[in-house]
C-alpha cells in the first residue's frame, strides 16, 4: 500500500478522496492518510478522511517516509508553488477506473483523471493537469502541465491547451485551436478561433471579458 495524502481540503480535495476510493475499489493500493491545508484547521474530518496538517508538516513526514500524492487545487501558480516546495512527495498519476482511455495516450505525474472521461489516440497530458467528470478529449490533443479542464467539455481534435489553461465547465473547443497561456475560458463557451492572449473569454463564439 502506498501511503497518499491530498493536498488541499477544498471541495475537490473530496472528490480526490472519492476517486482514491473508487481505485482502491479495482487496485487496492492507497492508504489515504487525510489532507494537507495550510489554511484549515488540523483534526476537521471531510467525508471521513482528516486534515493531518499543514505544508511544513509535510515536508518534515516526507523527509520520514515514502509518501504518495497529488495537488487538488487548480490555481496553476499554486500548484507550481507547491510541486517546487515539496520535493520529496512522490506525484501520483490517478485514473477512474471508468475512465476510457486509449494505450496511444500518455499522462504525467500528478494529474487527475476523474469518472467518466473519454480521451482518443494520440494525446499527450503533462504533469498535474485535472480532466475533471465526463469530458471527450480528442485525438491528437496535446495537454500542457498544470492544465485544468472542468466537467463536461469536449475538445476536437489537435486541440492544443497550453500551461496552465483553464477551461470552466462545459466549454466546447472546434478542431485545431491553441489556447495559450493564462487564458480562463468560461462556462458554457465554444472556441472557434486560437487564443493567442491571456485573459477571461466567454460565450459562443467565446470572446474576451
Ligand atoms: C468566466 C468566469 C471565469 C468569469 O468570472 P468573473 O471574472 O468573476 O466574472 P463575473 O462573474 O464578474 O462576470 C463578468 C461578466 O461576464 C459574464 N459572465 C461570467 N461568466 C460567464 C460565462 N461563463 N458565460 C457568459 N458570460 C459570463 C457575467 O454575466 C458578467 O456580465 P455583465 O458584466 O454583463 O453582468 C466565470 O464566470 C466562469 O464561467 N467560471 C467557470 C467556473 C467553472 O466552470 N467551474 C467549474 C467547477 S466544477
Amino acid at each position: 500500500m502506498k501511503d497518499f495524502v491530498i493536498i488541499g481540503a477544498g471541495d475537490f480535495g473530496k472528490e480526490v478522496a472519492w476517486l482514491i476510493e473508487d481505485i482502491n475499489k479495482v487496485h487496492n493500493q492507497y492508504n489515504l492518510l487525510g489532507y494537507i491545508d495550510d489554511n484549515k484547521e488540523i483534526g476537521i474530518e471531510l467525508n471521513g478522511y482528516k486534515i493531518i496538517g499543514n505544508t511544513e508538516y509535510l515536508i518534515k513526514m516526507s523527509q520520514e517516509r515514502e509518501l504518495f500524492g497529488v495537488i487538488s487545487m487548480q490555481n496553476p501558480e499554486v500548484k507550481k508553488t507547491f510541486v517546487g516546495t515539496l520535493k520529496n512527495i512522490k506525484w501520483e498519476t490517478l485514473i477512474h477506473p471508468s475512465a476510457i482511455i486509449t494505450r496511444t495516450v500518455t499522462i504525467g505525474e500528478g494529474s487527475i483523471i476523474t469518472a467518466g472521461n473519454i480521451i482518443s489516440n494520440n494525446v499527450n497530458i503533462g504533469k498535474h493537469c485535472l480532466i475533471n467528470l465526463g469530458c471527450t478529449v480528442g485525438h491528437d490533443n496535446v495537454i500542457e502541465d498544470y492544465v485544468c479542464i472542468m466537467p463536461g467539455c469536449n475538445l476536437s481534435g489537435f486541440t492544443t491547451l497550453k500551461e496552465g489553461s483553464y477551461l470552466g465547465t462545459g466549454v466546447k473547443v472546434i478542431p485545431r485551436i491553441t489556447i495559450c497561456e493564462g487564458a480562463v475560458i468560461g462556462a458554457g463557451a465554444v472556441v472557434v478561433r486560437d487564443i493567442t492572449e491571456p485573459g477571461t473569454y466567454v460565450g459562443v463564439p467565446a470572446r474576451k471579458l
